[in-house]
């Protein structure tokens, strides 16, 4: 091998690396964007990955609100950049601040499981969090907190441009769609964020301690799925 294949060899892998720190765990070819309609082309592969690459570095140096102080890792998200579904949840709690990838603990179990039960696997879907560092003792993030980190939820669902987006509680649901409804008004209906289908649904947490309401997740979940099927299979 000669230095310029050793340099390029290197550079690969520095980028693969990054792309893992992002939570990339899969990458569709260009190939196929390129037979995609105009718009799916507008923010190929390589363009999404870069410009996620970008966000990560952002984020991990981000001092725009006081919680860097105590981050152990900043959680950008994780699963399929080529994602038609991307699940927001809150903010990163202990487990995730030490792991560096959005719900790993109790509540990201019972999510796993959600994910699953709708016929799909997590490293298809792409979670995310509205904050990205982890609030002093899991608490409610403030809203001076979830000002300064949005726009990196708008940035990844800009270059993800799923088909639905599904928020888990409060938080993630009047983050996207503004915080004048409750979220017992919310819930139940299928809203629009930027023309993509969102769906609200209640927090894995919530129904950890409140296993009765899983029967309404689950109907959130079915119509999730439904309009899945409903739009084109092949996203680009
Ligand atoms: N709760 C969240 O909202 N996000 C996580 O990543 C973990 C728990």
């Amino acid at each position: 091998m000669n230095p310029e294949q050793r340099r390029l060899l290197r550079a690969t892998r520095q980028h693969v690396e990054g792309l893992r720190s992002l939570g990339v765990s899969a990458v569709a070819s260009d190939d196929a964007d390129a037979n995609d309609s105009p718009q799916a082309v507008k923010v190929s592969m390589t363009n999404r990955t870069d410009r996620l690459t970008r966000l990560v570095n952002e984020i991990t140096k981000c001092h725009r609100c006081p919680l860097y102080r105590s981050r152990t890792h900043a959680v950008v998200g994780d699963g399929s950049l080529n994602a038609s579904l991307v699940f927001v949840g809150e903010a990163p709690g202990r487990e995730e601040d030490l792991q560096g990838k959005p719900f790993v603990g109790a509540a990201g179990q019972l999510l796993t499981k959600m994910i699953q039960a709708m016929g799909l696997r997590r490293e298809e879907v792409y979670i995310c969090n509205v904050l990205k560092d982890r609030p002093p003792a899991n608490r409610t993030p403030l809203p001076e907190e979830i000002e300064a980190c949005l726009p990196f939820l708008y940035e990844q669902l800009e270059v993800i441009q799923p088909r639905v987006i599904c928020t888990l509680g409060a938080v993630a649901t009047k983050a996207l769609l503004g915080p004048s409804s409750s979220i017992s008004q919310l819930r139940g209906q299928v809203h629009t964020y930027r023309g993509i289908s969102l769906v609200p649904t209640f927090h894995p947490a919530f129904l950890l301690r409140n296993p009765p309401a899983k029967k309404l997740a689950w109907s959130d979940l079915k119509k999730v799925k439904q309009l899945l099927e409903e739009g084109p299979q092949d996203k680009g």
